[in-house]
């Protein structure tokens, strides 16, 4: 156990961008307000000194429901039946991604269930349409696991980025978050192979998922320290009434916000969004994550018709509004905290 005091360790996160996964753990379970504030003004200065006052904006396209995978979290497991399964033909995702240029976005995120429709030939030639048709954005995949090959690929037809949250970075409560057929190890896997292809990688957990502890956390934080991520997607655990967590407790603004102070502080270029999923369990959720130390939002751009089936969690929001409606919701969110949101590709600003 460590003899520091949090404020002690909090200086130490500062300075030297780490500390260890003892460290981590006992930040974690004794904080108090005052820690939260300290980190988060810690954070904010870590941030601006790259960012300013920038925030990106990523265009996010919800492309297929359908997911071969069963998690127990997820709304869209392949065992609910109740799920109202879509999937976007490439016109559609080129029309929305049009839509989105028009609106100033720079960056697409093709996000989906692990869908078979969608197999090489079939991404490869809609990441090259929508790379020819804006030459001048980055197309980032979140599409699950897929083989090493794959991934060469898609990195090959234009796509630059890739989102593949790894969950948690400790194997049982792994295995407690997902079947059997799922595998840790595998998903490890997957994010070296993207890394290793060229991709900007991105990893991320959900903050107060099931059986989650101050020690599992403080390994999702020394695996963010090690394997320095270019982002990482993280958001409070919200039940889904049709899963096998529907009775489990969600995951907290407080910690969230705390989290992403501290992962601020360990990899000081990181892209950090405050996701959908923080604006859901609070109506300011997003604010607040932008105040503690997330630098990306992520409004929906997907077609109106298909935005209620993507039904990750219970009340998500963003369901019954218009790209455009999305994109000035959070224009004014982003002001009336002092920040803007900026046109432009939203890469990493390495220093
Ligand atoms: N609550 C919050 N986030 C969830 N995700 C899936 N189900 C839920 C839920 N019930 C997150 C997972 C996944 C991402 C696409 O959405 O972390 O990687
Ligand atoms: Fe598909 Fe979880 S069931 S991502």
């Amino acid at each position: 156990m460590s003899s520091r005091t949090n404020e002690e360790l909090i200086c130490k996160l500062r300075d030297t961008h780490a500390l260890t996964e003892e460290e981590y753990g006992a930040l974690i379970e004794t904080r108090t307000a005052a820690d939260a504030e300290l980190l988060a003004a810690y954070a904010v200065q870590a941030r601006k000194k790259i960012y300013g006052n920038d925030v990106y904006v990523r265009g996010l396209i919800e492309c297929t429901n359908i997911c071969k995978n069963n998690c127990y979290y997820c709304g869209i497991r392949r065992d609910n039946p109740h799920a109202d399964r879509y999937r976007l033909t490439g016109e559609e995702i080129l029309t929305a991604c049009k839509k989105g240029y028009e609106l100033g976005f720079r960056t697409f995120v093709l996000q989906g269930g692990e869908d078979a429709y969608f197999s090489d030939a079939v991404l490869c030639d809609i990441v090259a349409s929508i790379k020819e048709n804006h030459p001048d954005c980055a197309v980032t995949l979140s599409l699950g696991e897929r083989e090493r090959e794959s991934y060469l690929a898609l990195y090959r037809a234009g796509a630059d980025r890739y989102l593949l949250r790894h969950e948690t970075a400790d194997r049982a409560h792994y295995e407690k978050l997902h079947p059997k057929e799922m595998s840790f190890d595998r998903r490890m896997r997957c994010l070296n192979d993207l890394r290793e292809i060229g991709y900007q990688v991105g990893c991320g957990f959900m903050v107060g998922s099931p059986d989650q502890t101050p020690g599992t956390l403080a390994k999702d934080l020394k695996f963010v320290e090690t394997f320095r991520p270019d982002m990482c997607g993280i958001g409070p655990f919200i039940p889904h009434h049709e899963t096998p967590f529907c009775d489990r407790r969600a995951g907290t603004v407080k910690l969230t916000c705390f989290l992403l102070s501290i992962l601020r502080l360990i990899h000081p270029p990181i892209l950090l969004p405050a996701t959908t999923a923080l604006g859901t369990i609070d109506p300011r959720g997003r604010e607040r994550g932008i105040l503690a130390g997330a630098n990306v939002v992520m409004p929906n751009l997907s077609p109106l018709a298909v935005r209620k089936k993507y039904d990750l969690y219970d009340n998500k929001i963003c369901t019954g509004e218009e790209s455009a409606e999305c994109r000035t919701c959070l224009e004014t969110r982003m002001q009336s905290i002092g920040y803007r949101i900026v046109t432009c590709r939203g890469d990493i600003i390495k220093t």
